[in-house]
């Protein structure tokens, strides 16, 4: 879907969240969120808390996990994603702290395994995601799945690729400062989710998703495993969408 201006397209996302979260509610039942860092959703964040502020929306059952966190990485740093959830959404809402799952950038390389694996077996445990937010790196990466990245891949540490270190460089003020790893959510763990919708913003993006959507499913372009998702929209604006 093209939208002439990513605003508009934000409302419109975050207003999709908003009644599956309301729906839920109405079941008794959890809402399991899946959620993505990145300049693209900050607007779609913003609204969910405006919906809460202004109109009610509730929290209190949802549950999230966040797709990604940088290694190593401590929360407390203002390049982490942890802090990035809580500056744009957590602290704004009334979701129990208990919900919330971030990938945990300070873990001893030794644990990191067993970790990645409860992450996976958490997402289970709590029915799998209903629904889950994506943005897409100019690597064609999802999460941090970079090129690459296996069809059957779970949560799991990943070498990150010169392309979004150099992307990520201004806001650790200079590319040595980026990490050269993390650890993402898998392309599985992501493909399992009921619903998915990526958001694609501004002519640097229309190359990519251009490969994205009309290119051969590759694990050169890990975004390419979305095609042939049962229920996956890519919602961009007209820059994004430039090259279709
Ligand atoms: C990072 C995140 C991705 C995100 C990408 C694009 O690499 N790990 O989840 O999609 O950045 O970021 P932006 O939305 O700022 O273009």
């Amino acid at each position: 879907v093209i939208f002439t201006d990513s605003n508009h397209a934000s409302i419109k996302v975050a207003e999709e969240i908003a009644a599956l979260i309301r729906k839920k509610q109405g079941q008794n039942k959890t809402c399991v969120l899946g959620l993505a860092t990145g300049s693209s959703p900050i607007r779609v964040y913003e609204e969910l808390v405006r919906q809460h502020k202004e109109e009610g929306l509730s929290f209190k059952n949802v549950v999230t996990f966040n797709l990604d966190e940088y290694l190593p990485m401590e929360k407390s740093n203002i390049q982490s994603y942890h802090y990035f959830m809580h500056e744009h959404l957590f602290n704004h809402i009334d979701i129990p702290s208990e919900n919330i799952h971030i990938p945990d950038g300070t873990l001893a390389p030794e644990a990191i395994v067993a970790y990645c694996l409860a992450y996976d077996k958490k997402i289970k445990e709590f029915g799998g995601l209903d629904f889950q937010l994506l943005g897409i790196g100019r690597t064609g990466h999802i999460g941090f799945n970079e090129p690459g990245s296996h069809y059957n891949s779970g949560t799991r540490v990943i070498t990150l690729d010169h392309i979004t270190r150099v992307d990520a460089a201004p806001s650790f003020l200079g590319i040595d400062n980026v990490p050269r790893k993390a650890i993402t959510m898998g392309i599985a763990t992501v493909r399992k989710s009921k619903r998915i919708v990526l958001l694609g913003w501004g002519q640097n993006k229309a190359d990519i998703l251009k490969q994205t959507i009309e290119g051969d499913i590759t694990s050169h372009v890990p975004a390419t495993y979305l095609q042939n998702h049962d229920n996956c929209t890519f919602v961009l604006d007209t820059g994004a969408g430039s090259e279709l």
